[in-house]
């Protein structure tokens, strides 16, 4: 299959781009912004005017940046959702199939369990909302032959992320202080790299046509920030005391969610996954770091 990675540069374009080096079942074409600049839909319609054929697109790019969104709505918009519609529009015109991800900021955080993908969505930041925006583009353009997968609390050995933050701020201070009741499910992105490869080598994704569908992916297992620092700290040993505080004692310009942990159940049965826990993957992630 000839298949196209959108966001090469981030987390889980870099793991994927990690991984396809030791497979050679598929061809891929990954692509940055220097390609492919989804704030402009003349670059968009411009890159795929000349590279018009592929059986699979993976959108792994994304404007992530949750407080910066509620001053640049327009750019954040442009990105997650209008851009998202042009792919989608692109995807169906030429029967490919599109894997598209989305985020659990997509809930408002209420839920006193985990979310099911049917579960209805509230999102409470501008994030969150393009993000949203960008699903329905997705289900409104493709019936067929699309899933949206939502993850969360994405982490890695690449670029900025909160497992990288915590390991400099344990490095340097004795005691930080940390969000304690915001819980949700961390997502390691090689985890989720290898299994989008599962996912295209199953037979439920390989029919001719299947019906779009939204599904959860994150490690197994839930936790707080204060508490995934914590981890951190005992895995690297690192002596730095973690001191739980309050979303009210740390305010962010854009509101979080209180709990968006997801459930898993709908995507291991249906791809036949086995996700390992964000301890297990968590140590596997500090060891690369290292
Ligand atoms: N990170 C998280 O905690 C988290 C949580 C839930 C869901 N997600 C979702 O997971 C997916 C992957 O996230 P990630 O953690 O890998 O994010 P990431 O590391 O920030 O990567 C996102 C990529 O998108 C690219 N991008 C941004 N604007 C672009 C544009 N105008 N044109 C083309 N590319 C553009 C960035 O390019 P540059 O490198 O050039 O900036 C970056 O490489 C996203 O859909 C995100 O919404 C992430």
């Amino acid at each position: 299959m000839k298949i196209l990675v959108i966001g090469k540069n981030g987390q889980l374009g870099r793991s994927i781009q990690k991984l396809i080096l030791n497979f050679d079942r598929h061809e891929f074409t990954l692509v940055g912004r220097e390609e492919l600049d989804l704030s402009s839909s003349e670059s968009i319609s411009k890159y795929f005017d000349t590279h018009s054929y592929f059986d699979v697109i993976i959108n792994c790019a994304a404007y992530i940046a949750v407080d910066r969104a509620e001053k640049e709505a327009d750019l954040a918009d442009k990105i997650n959702h209008l851009a998202v519609k042009k792919l989608a529009e692109f995807a169906n015109s030429k029967n490919a199939k599109l894997i598209h991800i989305s985020t659990d900021y997509v809930f408002d955080g209420q839920n006193e369990s985990l979310y099911l993908e049917s579960d209805n969505p509230n999102p409470i930041n501008v994030y969150g909302k393009t993000k949203l925006l960008g699903e329905k583009a997705v289900l409104e353009t493709m019936s067929n032959n699309s899933i949206i997968i939502r993850t969360s609390w994405v982490f890695s050995e690449f670029g900025n992320n909160f497992v990288k933050t915590m390991l400099k701020l344990g490095s340097e201070k004795n005691e930080i202080n940390v969000v304690s009741d915001q819980v949700g499910s961390p997502t390691y992105a090689s985890d989720l790299a290898k299994n989008l490869l599962h996912i295209i080598s199953n037979d439920n994704f390989n029919k001719k046509s299947f019906p779009t569908e939204i599904f959860h992916f994150s490690n197994m297992g839930e936790t707080s920030w204060s508490d995934f620092a914590k981890e951190i700290f005992k895995l690297s040993n690192l002596n730095c005391k973690v001191t739980p505080l309050s979303t009210e004692k740390y305010p962010t310009t854009a509101v979080r969610p209180k709990n968006t942990t997801l459930s898993k159940e709908k995507i291991t049965n249906h791809f036949k996954l086995q996700i390992p826990s964000w301890q297990q993957s968590l140590k596997e992630c500090l060891n690369e770091v290292m």
